[in-house]
């Protein structure tokens, strides 16, 4: 038997809301971790699991959270931020005379998975639910909302942390993640009222289901983690642990030996070729790429758009940007490499610096195969070396001011060796 086609089962993702325990004037699904947004891994979870259809619920900070997720979902403006249930009725018109599952996820939930994500619509139909609820227990549980289930360990109601008496006692927390069937969940917020602070719960729907004698069921998962919400700066640091070990055991799994992987980070979207050693106090950003038998630090940072090729070597203090390294290359010791291409077996001496930036707009460097830099080179971009070309140690190379190949150049501003003997001959 086929499952149902995901692709066209609309995913609700909320993301309208003040976010105001992270204390900060940016909205929180926009906060960071490992280099993403908390959002845009609710959207990759989804998108994943076969969502095709998404539905932001925007509000607070619209215009940044829509640049984040621009092309991959649709937008629904909530206005004023009531609520989480509020937040799921703004939907409503959206999704016009649609009828048939849902499912709605918190913008803050980074780590939920695709399996689990599937389950909250597939768990409608196997268990004839009207709802499903993603449930974990967390140690501690205080600021979730807490299932409680009744004698026959049925889900009787979702206890938000605020109006819990001997609740806070449950480890068993609502994961804000649903399944619900629509048009049914819109009649039924519809008629939640506000809470004693004004806001108007999705949570609440669940107590109204129940009472209307509906069935709600929980896609519990067995990892915790999955139902982590970040709402301050310490819950951004826990997922972000969380996931940084997940991603440095997955690139030792693949081969790289990572000396010293609690003061190594690496951000998600970096790959890294096999038996690659990086050593300690390493920084890998997003959108970096290594390749094989390389040496990576210590204290080296490489940034954005970064490749490595096969056998380089990056050394102490090096920082790397938008740049290219080709076979056998070598930076060991104090450089800034922004926006260059270097080709195979150059060696660039300790302290050279690309100068790529002028002042309006960052220029190229081209360093061909075999150039060796004197240690505090100063490349002043645009510019060329040729192949083989040499720079004293101190040498400033001007702009524009390519070198041919197989040249040395000394000096400030560096000037041809050779040609200044022809000079005085
Ligand atoms: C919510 C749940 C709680 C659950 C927890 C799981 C409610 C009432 N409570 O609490 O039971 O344990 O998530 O993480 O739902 N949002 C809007 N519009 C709003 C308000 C919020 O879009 O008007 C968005 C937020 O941007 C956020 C998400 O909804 O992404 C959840 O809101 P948040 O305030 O973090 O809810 P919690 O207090 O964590
Ligand atoms: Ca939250």
């Amino acid at each position: 038997m086929s499952g149902p086609d995901f692709s066209k089962i609309p995913a609700v993702i909320l993301a309208a809301g003040r976010g105001e325990r992270m204390r900060s004037d940016f909205p929180k699904v926009a906060h960071e971790v490992l280099g993403v947004p908390l959002v845009r891994w609710v959207v990759r979870a989804l998108q994943e699991a076969g969502f095709r259809r998404l539905l932001a619920v925007v509000g607070h900070g619209k215009e940044i959270v829509q640049k984040l997720l621009q092309g991959d979902c649709e937008f629904v403006d909530q206005g004023e931020p009531k609520g989480t249930g509020h937040a799921v009725l703004a939907v409503r018109p959206a999704l016009g005379d649609y009828q048939g599952p849902l499912i709605v996820l918190n913008g803050d939930v980074p780590l939920v998975s695709p399996a689990t994500l599937r389950a909250l619509v597939v768990g409608l139909d196997k268990l004839s639910a009207d709802a499903m609820v993603m449930t974990a227990c967390v140690d501690p549980p205080t600021g979730y909302g807490r299932i409680v289930r009744n004698s026959q360990g049925r889900i009787e109601r979702i206890v938000e942390e605020a109006d819990a008496k001997m609740e806070t006692m449950i480890n068993e927390i609502n994961g804000g993640a649903y399944g619900f069937r629509a048009p049914a969940i819109f009649e039924i917020l519809s008629r939640v009222g506000p809470s004693a602070k004004g806001e108007y719960y999705l949570t609440d729907a669940v107590r109204l289901i129940l009472e209307q004698g509906g069935r709600v069921e929980a896609a519990r998962v067995s990892n915790p983690a999955e139902a982590w919400g970040v709402n301050a700066r310490r819950d951004l640091v826990t997922v972000s642990n969380y996931l940084r070990w997940q991603l440095l055991e997955a690139h030792m799994r693949n081969g790289v030996t990572i000396v010293d992987p609690s003061s190594v980070y690496i951000e998600d979207g970096v790959s890294i070729g096999r038996d690659t050693i990086v050593y300690p106090y390493t920084v890998l950003q997003r959108g970096v790429t290594i390749g094989a038998r390389c040496k990576v630090g210590p204290f080296a940072r490489l940034r954005g758009n970064t490749t490595l090729a096969d056998e380089t070597e990056v050394g102490n203090f090096v920082e790397i940007k938008s740049s290219r390294l080709g076979r056998r290359s070598r930076a060991k010791h104090l450089t800034y490499l922004g926006d260059a291409t270097l080709g195979e077996g150059v060696n660039i001496g300790a302290g050279t610096i690309t100068a790529n930036y002028d002042g309006h707009s960052k220029n190229p460097t081209m360093i061909e195969d075999e150039v060796q830099t004197g240690c505090h080179t100063v490349l002043i971009a645009p510019v060329r070396l040729g192949r083989g070309a040499k720079t004293g140690a101190g040498s400033v190379v001007l702009r524009g001011r390519d070198v041919p190949p197989g040249e040395l150049v000394v000096g400030v501003p560096a000037r041809a060796v050779r040609s200044k003997k022809a000079a005085k001959k």
